[in-house]
């Protein structure tokens, strides 16, 4: 295991106690999990998805809303704290805590041998290594005619934002960074933290320029199917942009309250908008 891998799973472990926080209709952030959920049972209630398998499901709080809906649920997490938790969150809604199991999305031993008629991964490829043995991984254990739901945290989302993430955007995936000389490239830099008044960047590795380290990654839902689907086998049905932003984050903490009633009305999973405004989004694909 990588210490960036271990890093990410350390962290699930240290959050398992409070994750279910985040499905409470009153929590104080941004209802972020529970929109994604909404979308993704109205989805598999059109699909006519029957057997579920949620890989990396945290503390089961999405698998026990779907096994209440009547889907048949399984699901597991490399964390153990969360399969700890998961499994007496299970026993406490009545379930079988065999439902949930360890694994990791990355080992192919690990994974189960049956299929699903749906396969979901919330919160997890920004964390994934490598995204295409996952995606495989999912895809084997795939019915011929299944959906997958992969979170993805947007990209496109940084030209909106109006922080550091916007300059990470701009100074390595708009701007070819490479190609300009040193004296240049200094004031590129200069010029978009000031502009976007954030502190000069103190990394660069091989000509890159990094504002964090540990950032978990992002996608571009406009290149997303070429780069990672298509190469798998995999097609996009859809795109479902979630976590819409109605200004940028800054605001957040100034206006709060405004901040998420005018973020609410704007969640509209299909909306052009989502390209820009939303801070993730959901890929619904099957197998080509
Ligand atoms: C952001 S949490 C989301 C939990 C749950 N899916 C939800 O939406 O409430 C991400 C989860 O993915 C798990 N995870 C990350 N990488 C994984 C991997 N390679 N295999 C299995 N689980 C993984 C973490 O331990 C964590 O519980």
């Amino acid at each position: 295991m990588t210490s960036k891998n271990k890093t990410a799973r350390e962290y699930y472990d240290q959050e398992a106690p409070d994750y279910k926080k985040m499905y409470e209709p009153r929590y104080e952030k941004y209802p972020a999990n529970l929109i994604r959920l909404k979308l993704i049972i109205k989805r598999l209630k059109q699909n006519k998805s029957r057997k579920i398998l949620d890989t990396g499901c945290g503390t089961a709080i999405p698998m026990i809303k779907l096994l209440k809906q009547g889907f048949d649920v399984n699901g597991f997490d490399y964390s153990k704290q969360m399969v700890e938790f998961g499994k007496s969150e299970l026993i406490s809604a009545k379930y079988s805590s065999k439902r949930i199991f360890q694994a990791d999305l990355e080992k192919n031993k690990t994974l189960p041998t049956k299929k699903f008629d749906a396969i979901l991964s919330l919160g997890v490829f920004p964390h994934i290594k490598n995204e295409k043995i996952a995606l495989r991984n999912i895809r084997n254990c795939l019915n011929k005619n299944g959906k997958t739901f992969i979170e993805f945290r947007n990209e496109l989302f940084a030209t909106f934002s109006m922080n550091k993430y916007s300059a990470d955007f701009y100074l390595n995936e708009l701007i070819d960074i490479q190609e300009i000389p040193t004296k240049v490239k200094n004031e590129l830099i200069n010029f978009y933290s000031k502009k976007l008044s954030i502190k000069r960047p103190t990394k660069q590795k091989n000509g890159r320029i990094s504002y964090n380290e540990i950032l978990a990654k992002f996608r571009n839902p406009l290149t997303i199917e070429d780069e990672l689907f298509k190469p798998e086998k995999m097609k996009i049905d859809k795109i479902h942009f979630y976590h819409y932003h109605a200004m940028p984050p800054n605001f957040q903490s100034k206006y709060p309250k405004l901040f998420i009633k005018l973020s609410k009305k704007l969640e509209k999973s299909d909306s052009w908008k989502g390209y820009f405004l939303s801070s993730a989004f959901v890929v619904e694909s099957s197998k080509i």
